[in-house]
C-alpha cells in the first residue's frame, strides 16, 4: 500500500506583532488576564492578503522538498479567511507558485482545516489518484475580528504553514487519522453578519460579530481531541510511550495541559508556541510542525501525534511517522512584502470602527 511522506514544510508569520499590552490600550483586558487564562503573550497581524502568507509558506515547503511546482497535482488549502469566495485561494496560490498541473481546492473546517487537508491528501495519494500534494493551512483572522469583543479579540492571530506530501512505499507520513464534528454545538463558535444567510440590506451586514462560548468549546475540545488521539493510537498499535512528540492545535496553553493530562502524556512532549502567535486557526499545526523541525524536536522515524478542534465543532487527531529527513533539501528566500506599520497602526481603522459601533449599540 502506498503512503504519503511529508517531504517539505514551511511557514509564514507576518512581521507585525500585537502584544497583550497593545490590546489593553483599547479594550478592558490585561497581560495578566490573557497570559494566565490562555498562555498567549503576543500574536501577529497580517498587513497584506491571506494569499501572500500562503504563497510564502508554500514556497518554503516546496524548497524543503526540492520540488518543482509543476510536479504538484493537487493543492488543498484549509482556511476560513480566504482572499475571496470566488476565485478560491488555492487557485491564487496555484497561479503564483506556477503549479499549473495542480487541481486547487479550499477546505473550510475552521481550525481543523490543515489536519482535514492532510487526511484528505494522504488518502488521495494512498488510492493512487494523486502523487504530489501541497497541503496549506492558515488564517487572516484579524480581518474578521470584532475588536470590541474582548472575549475573542485576545485569542487569535494571523499565520500560515504548508507541507508537501509525496507517494512512497515506505510506511511513513500520516499513518492514521480520526476526524469528526459535533454539529449540535455548531453555534458555540459563530461569526455573524457575514455570509449569504445574512441580508445584504441590513445595516449590520459586515459588522462582524462572534458568538463564542469559550468554556463549552474548552470542555468539548479536550474530550474530543483526547478520544481521537487514543483512537489513532489504538488503530495503529503505537503505544503512548512510543510517541515522541505531540504537535497539537494551539488555542490555549490550558487546553494543551488538560489534553496531555487526559491522554496521559507528559507536557514535556507537547510542542507549544501559542505564547508567540495565539490561535492562528488552520495555521497552528503546520506552523508548529515547521518550528518543531527547526528546533530539532523531531528526529528521523519519530512518531508525531497531532490533535485539533475548531468551529463546527470539528475535531480530529492524526498519528504521523516521520521519514528519514528532518532538514530541508533547499531553502527559499520567499518573504511577505515589507511592512512599515506597527500592528496597532495596521488595525487602527478597524478598531475605531468596531469600538464606535459597540458604543452606538449600547446607546441604542
Ligand atoms: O480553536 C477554537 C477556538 N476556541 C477556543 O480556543 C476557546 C476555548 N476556550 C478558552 O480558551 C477559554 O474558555 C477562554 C480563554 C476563552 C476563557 O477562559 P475562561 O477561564 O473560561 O474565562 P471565562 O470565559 O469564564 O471568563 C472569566 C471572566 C469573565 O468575567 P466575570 O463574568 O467572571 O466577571 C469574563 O467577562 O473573565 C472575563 N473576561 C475577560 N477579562 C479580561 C473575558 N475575556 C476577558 C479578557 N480580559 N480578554
Amino acid at each position: 500500500m502506498k503512503h504519503a511522506e511529508i517531504t517539505g514544510w514551511g511557514k509564514c508569520v507576518p512581521p507585525a506583532v500585537l502584544s497583550n499590552d497593545d490590546l489593553a490600550t483599547f479594550i478592558d483586558t490585561s497581560d495578566e488576564w490573557i497570559a494566565s487564562r490562555t498562555g498567549i503573550r503576543e500574536r501577529r497581524i497580517c498587513h497584506t492578503n491571506f494569499s501572500d502568507m500562503a504563497i510564502v509558506a508554500a514556497r518554503h515547503a516546496l524548497a524543503a522538498a526540492d520540488m518543482n511546482p509543476m510536479e504538484l497535482d493537487l493543492i488543498l488549502l484549509g482556511s476560513l479567511t480566504n482572499d475571496s469566495l470566488c476565485p478560491n485561494t488555492a487557485s491564487i496560490v496555484q497561479d503564483a507558485i506556477g503549479a499549473r498541473n495542480a487541481a486547487s481546492i479550499d477546505i473550510n473546517s475552521a481550525c481543523t482545516g490543515f489536519l482535514y487537508g492532510l487526511h484528505i491528501g494522504t488518502n488521495l495519494i494512498r488510492t493512487g489518484a494523486h502523487k504530489k500534494v501541497l497541503v496549506i493551512g492558515g488564517e487572516f483572522i484579524s480581518h474578521y475580528m470584532n475588536w470590541a469583543q474582548r472575549d475573542v479579540a485576545v485569542l487569535f492571530g494571523d499565520a500560515c504553514g504548508a507541507v508537501v506530501i509525496e507517494a512512497t512505499d515506505k510506511e511513513v507520513g500520516l499513518l492514521a487519522a480520526k476526524i469528526g464534528c459535533e454539529a449540535d454545538a455548531k453555534y458555540a463558535i459563530q461569526i455573524t453578519n457575514l455570509g449569504s444567510a445574512y441580508s445584504r440590506l441590513s445595516d449590520e451586514f459586515l459588522y462582524v460579530g462572534w458568538n463564542f462560548e469559550g468554556q463549552e468549546v474548552f470542555r468539548r475540545a479536550v474530550k474530543a481531541m483526547a478520544q481521537a488521539c487514543l483512537s489513532v493510537l489504538e488503530e495503529t498499535g503505537v503505544s503512548l510511550e512510543e510517541v515522541n512528540l505531540v504537535v497539537p492545535h494551539q488555542a490555549n496553553k490550558r487546553i494543551l495541559d488538560a489534553l496531555a493530562k487526559r491522554v496521559g502524556i507528559s507536557t514535556d512532549k507537547v510542542f507549544t508556541n501559542v505564547h508567540k502567535y495565539g490561535n492562528t486557526s488552520a495555521g497552528t499545526i503546520p506552523v508548529a510542525l515547521t518550528e518543531a523541525l527547526e528546533e530539532n524536536r523531531i528526529k528521523p522515524g519519530d512518531y508525531v501525534l497531532s490533535a485539533t478542534f475548531g468551529a463546527g465543532l470539528t475535531w480530529g487527531a492524526a498519528l504521523i511517522r516521520w521519514g528519514d529527513r528532518v532538514t530541508p533539501l533547499t531553502l527559499s528566500d520567499a518573504e511577505m512584502p515589507p511592512c512599515d506599520q506597527t500592528a496597532l497602526e495596521i488595525l487602527a481603522p478597524q478598531i475605531k470602527r468596531y469600538i464606535e459601533h459597540a458604543a452606538k449599540s449600547t446607546d441604542d
